[in-house]
């Protein structure tokens, strides 16, 4: 373990309290462990689930957080039963309200947004107008509420760190004044590498007959179910071109995918005088954590450093839209905006859903997004509430698939709104 004293500036630093939402699963856990390293600068506040008592209550027992919260009444209870037994002062607190509330509690200076779906949209919002350091690792967020979202971190005077690897890539070789205004600013496009999943080289045929388990057995990162369906079908990186559409303000037309399976480049920026700019780094996600935890200072995340003479070549090539009709899906409801990003994610919620529950096939996923979107009425955004509401009939029409098979959709084209 290194000297956590060693931290670029960390000795000026004053402690600040983090609350992790979503903090039983992939991306809270690996936050922890980096807050863990650095105690002197780092207080864990409030730490969330949604039924998982069991790693829950291990969690506030190494870390004793000020309050937990359970989204579900009986797992609260179960929890609330747990730590008195084990004398750990932790104040549990229930239910989808009080996520907002440890979000944005005044004694919180940092949220980790990592709630996996839609249901990490509320607190992220709280937290944004309370005026949080956001570390946002929920994507969905952004996809869904995008301009909304972006406008309530204006107003609450927030800090927005994005942590998947590849905005966090973005982020790190973008100065500052070329993030807030990509248009005027010399850079020509972003570039969003890819692994291409597990399923980069498999034929058509071959994607019709995936089960589960090899859809979940991801070659690079270790990562929660659903985004790993995601990666495997590449709405994931659909999801991201959106991310990276409200994070950089770049247009559709300014944001590129490209095929890179080592996941050692995590993406790269072009600029019109033909630089372009990569971060690189081991794949684990302990990298992002730490530098969204620790910006504008370096941070120990525990990673090991790259030996890029070990790992020999890096290789490129194009996604292919036919074999992962996901990506485009995603490109075309950013271009048709309004609802079409939020209906496109319900559905896929939904989608992979079903697929791990093994009621559908892999080539499915992309078939129910496709009719639900055509389905649907697009709309420009109003408002949070409009957009519950839309995520909702969006789910309906997508589990209306599942029951019917198609026959229940109407064949229609895309509505286009006028954002
Ligand atoms: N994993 C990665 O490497 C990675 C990389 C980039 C971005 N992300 C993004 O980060 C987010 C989290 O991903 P993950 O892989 O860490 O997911 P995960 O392992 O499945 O964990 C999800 C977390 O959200 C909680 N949760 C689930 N449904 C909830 C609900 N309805 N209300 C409140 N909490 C709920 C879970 O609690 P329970 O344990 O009680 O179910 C768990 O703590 C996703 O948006 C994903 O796209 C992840």
């Amino acid at each position: 373990m290194h000297n956590a004293s060693t931290d670029y500036n960390s000795q000026q630093a004053a402690v600040q309290n983090v609350t992790i939402l979503g903090a039983t699963g992939t991306i809270g856990v690996q936050t922890l462990e980096v807050i863990s390293q650095h105690p002197q600068r780092f207080k864990v506040f409030a730490l969330t689930a949604s039924t998982n008592v069991n790693s829950l209550f291990k969690l506030c027992k190494k870390h004793t957080p000020q309050y937990a919260v359970m989204l579900d009444a009986n797992a609260a209870t179960e929890l609330t039963a747990q730590l008195k037994d084990a004398n750990v002062g932790t104040i549990v607190l229930q239910g989808e309200h009080a996520l907002s509330e440890v979000a944005a509690h005044e004694s919180v200076d940092v949220v980790m947004a990592a709630i996996v779906g839609a249901a990490g949209l509320h607190p992220a919002m709280a937290a944004a107008k309370a005026g949080k350091r956001i570390l946002l690792a929920n994507k969905e967020t952004l996809v869904m509420a995008g301009n909304l979202f972006m406008q309530a971190v204006a107003d609450g005077g927030a800090t927005l760190l994005p942590i998947d690897s590849e905005h966090n890539a973005i982020f790190q070789v973008m100065p500052s004044v070329k993030r807030e205004n990509l248009a005027d600013s010399g850079v020509k496009r972003v570039l969003l590498t890819a692994s291409g999943g597990p399923f980069r080289n498999a034929s058509l045929a071959e994607l019709q007959a995936v089960t589960r388990a090899q859809a979940l057995n991801h070659p690079n990162w270790v990562m929660g179910p659903k985004i790993t369906i995601d990666s495997a079908t590449m709405m994931n990186k659909g999801l991201e071109v959106i991310e990276a559409h409200w994070l950089f303000n770049a247009a559709p037309s300014q944001i590129d995918v490209v095929i890179h399976p080592q996941s050692i480049i995590h993406s790269m920026v072009e600029y019109i005088d033909g630089s372009v700019l990569a971060q690189l780094g081991n794949p684990d996600m302990r990298t992002p954590i730490a530098y969204g935890l620790g910006y504008p200072d370096r941070l120990h995340s525990g990673v090991s450093g790259l030996d890029l003479v070990k790992i020999g070549r890096l290789d490129f090539s194009e996604p292919d839209p036919i074999r992962f009709p996901c990506l485009r899906l995603a490109y075309e409801a950013l271009k048709v905006g309004g609802t079409a990003p939020a209906i496109l994610n319900a559905a896929n919620e939904i989608a992979v859903e079903a697929f791990l529950a093994e009621e559908i096939g892999f080539m499915d996923i992309h078939a129910i997004i496709e009719s639900v979107l055509l389905a649907s009425q697009i709309d420009a955004v109003t408002s949070i509430e409009q957009l519950v509401a839309v995520d909702a009939s969006a789910r309906r029409a997508a589990k209306d698939w599942l029951k019917h098979k198609y026959s229940s959709m109407p064949a229609q084209t895309l509505k286009v709104v006028i954002k």
